[in-house]
């Protein structure tokens, strides 16, 4: 493992000593001290907005220039549209897509009538098809990760704040589990990269810490928002393994695993990444 690092490692090139405000507006809390049950791996919890480059950076300080926001405006225009059996959208029951801020910071979270995790995508889903009569959206589709990033959008700036006991915990055990598996023939877990060698280059890229505050994040690599769980697909087929699929259980509680490292750090997303 450390040969393929170091020896693509010209230099440490830590995070970008820099501050983020929105807007002129919403100040982000981009580092901060890691959450109690890191406190054995690490002091400081960095958002992944640190180790991008200085257009990168500059691109998620106002709305104008950030690409995620017109996604963010496309989902605005499909939460007052009636889709489905009962003749309803999203306003008829939640009014404006501002009565769910807070809610962003706090998912994935237990949902005790369905007694499971649920992400955001799945929620959104199940107001669809149980309350609207509606189709699902695809997991990671253009208009699902849309609608998450406005839901995103209006939580800027408040902490993250995953819970992870109670009903929660075995879903985050099992989540924590899979982040420190070891991958595919290059035998590398998430925190052989994103815990171990974060402020290191890896080939071309400077690692962050995997942190999975800004999504959906719009990549400037493919010009779209992604979600989490594409990334984590990205990254283990980076180790050449065969990956899970976006919204199966084990993304589920890996989300809620790596939400839970980021606890204290802002909402950011849409964020802006290369
Ligand atoms: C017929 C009413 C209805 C419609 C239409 C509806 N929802 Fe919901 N939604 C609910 C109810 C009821 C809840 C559960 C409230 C709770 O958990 O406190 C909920 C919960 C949610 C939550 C989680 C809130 C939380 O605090 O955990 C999100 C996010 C959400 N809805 C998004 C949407 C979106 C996006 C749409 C449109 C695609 C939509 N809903 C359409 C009734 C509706
Ligand atoms: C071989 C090293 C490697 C491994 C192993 C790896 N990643 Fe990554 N990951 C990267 C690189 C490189 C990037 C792009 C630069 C960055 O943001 O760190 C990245 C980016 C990310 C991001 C985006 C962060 C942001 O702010 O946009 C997340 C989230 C992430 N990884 C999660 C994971 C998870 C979860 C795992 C384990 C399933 C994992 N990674 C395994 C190398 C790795």
């Amino acid at each position: 493992m450390g040969s393929l690092l170091l020896a693509a490692a010209p230099a440490l090139a830590g995070p970008v000593d820099d501050t983020l405000v929105v807007n002129d507006e919403i100040e982000m809390t981009t580092r901060t001290a890691a959450p109690e049950h890191l406190s054995d791996v690490m002091d400081e919890v960095i958002s992944g907005w640190h180790f991008r480059g200085d257009e990168t950076r500059l691109m998620q300080a106002d709305d104008f220039d950030n690409p995620g926001m017109i996604f963010v405006e496309q989902a605005r225009d499909s939460w007052g549209e009636v889709e489905g059996t009962e003749g309803k959208s999203c306003a008829s029951c939640h009014n404006e897509p501002e009565s769910l801020a807070g809610v962003r910071a706090v998912y994935p979270k237990w949902n005790e009538e369905a007694g499971e995790v649920r992400t955001l995508e799945m929620q959104v889903n199940d107001c669809r098809v149980n309350q609207m009569g509606a189709e699902e959206l695809k997991y990671t589709s253009v208009p699902m990760q849309s609608m998450v990033a406005l839901i995103s959008s209006v939580s800027r700036g408040m902490p993250v704040n995953v819970a992870i006991d109670g009903p929660a915990q075995e879903t985050w055990e099992k989540g924590k589990e899979i982040y420190y598996t070891r991958f595919g023939q290059l035998e590398l877990a998430c925190a052989n990269c994103h815990e171990d060698n974060y402020g290191n280059m890896i080939r071309a890229d400077h690692l962050s810490q995997g942190q999975i505050n800004g999504f959906p994040v719009y990549r400037l690599k493919n010009t779209k928002l992604n979600a989490a769980h594409d990334r984590f697909k990205g990254c283990i087929r980076d180790t050449r393994a065969e990956t899970f699929a976006p919204g199966s259980p084990e993304f589920v509680a890996l989300e809620l695993y790596v939400a839970s490292r980021g606890n204290g750090l802002s909402v950011e997303g849409p964020s802006v990444r290369n």
